[in-house]
């Protein structure tokens, strides 16, 4: 399968298809508790079938052009991954997200794949927006919104509810000429 180099630790941003979903789904396993924290998504993987039901319901956006999903691997393992849950080309926006198993954190792999997918988002297929939405408890998702160059553009206050409490959701965003600009910028000031 084709993949991009994350960087010289060998890390890899590769598709994540259907037929991946026993991948998906043991990857998931190992990182549910954490993974879960703040977002749904590991309950929409908990067997085989909603695993390859989630990937073909990526497939089937992919198709339409709606939206994206990557898997990150390190040392041959699915880690993690990014997405684009949402993507309007017409108007020209799009909601970025990710998500790592535990052995993963801080290294610096999502950082590096969502900036991936944000410059052909926005160099190859003219995306003016894109947004990250995200608790403001989850600080480690805020931290990866901040290493991205993205503003804050405000908080709806207790919109989402998840385990058994309403959490505040910040949204952050970048705008097309604010990520060329800070792409363009030398990558040890962009960490
Ligand atoms: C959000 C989440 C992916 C962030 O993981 P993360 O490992 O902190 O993010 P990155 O992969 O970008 O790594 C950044 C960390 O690696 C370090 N790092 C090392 N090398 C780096 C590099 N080359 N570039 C950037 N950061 C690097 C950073 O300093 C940072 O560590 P720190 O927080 O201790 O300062 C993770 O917490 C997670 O999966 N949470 C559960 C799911 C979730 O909440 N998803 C987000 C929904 S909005």
């Amino acid at each position: 399968m084709f993949s991009i180099s994350l960087g010289d630790d060998g890390a890899q941003l590769r598709p994540l298809e259907p037929w991946q979903a026993a991948e998906l789904l043991a990857h998931v396993d190992r990182g549910r508790e954490f993974m879960g924290r703040y977002v749904a998504f590991p309950n929409a993987v908990h067997d085989l079938e909603s695993s390859r039901s989630f990937l073909r319901g990526y497939a089937e956006k992919a198709m339409s052009d709606t939206g994206r999903i990557y898997g990150i691997w390190a040392d041959g393992e699915l880690v993690g991954g990014v997405l684009f849950r949402t993507m309007d080309v017409e108007h020209g926006t799009a909601e970025a997200g990710c998500w790592l198993e535990p052995s993963a954190v801080g290294r610096g792999l999502v950082t590096r794949a969502v900036r991936i997918i944000i410059d052909w988002a926005v160099e190859e297929r003219g995306i003016h927006r894109v947004e990250w939405h995200v608790s403001a408890a989850n600080e480690a998702s805020i931290a990866v919104a901040r290493r991205l160059g993205m503003t804050r553009d405000g908080v709806l206050r207790e919109s989402y509810p998840h385990r058994g409490r309403r959490h505040d959701m910040e949204v952050w965003s970048v705008l097309a000429p604010e990520w060329r600009a800070t792409s363009r910028a030398p990558a040890a000031s962009r960490r």
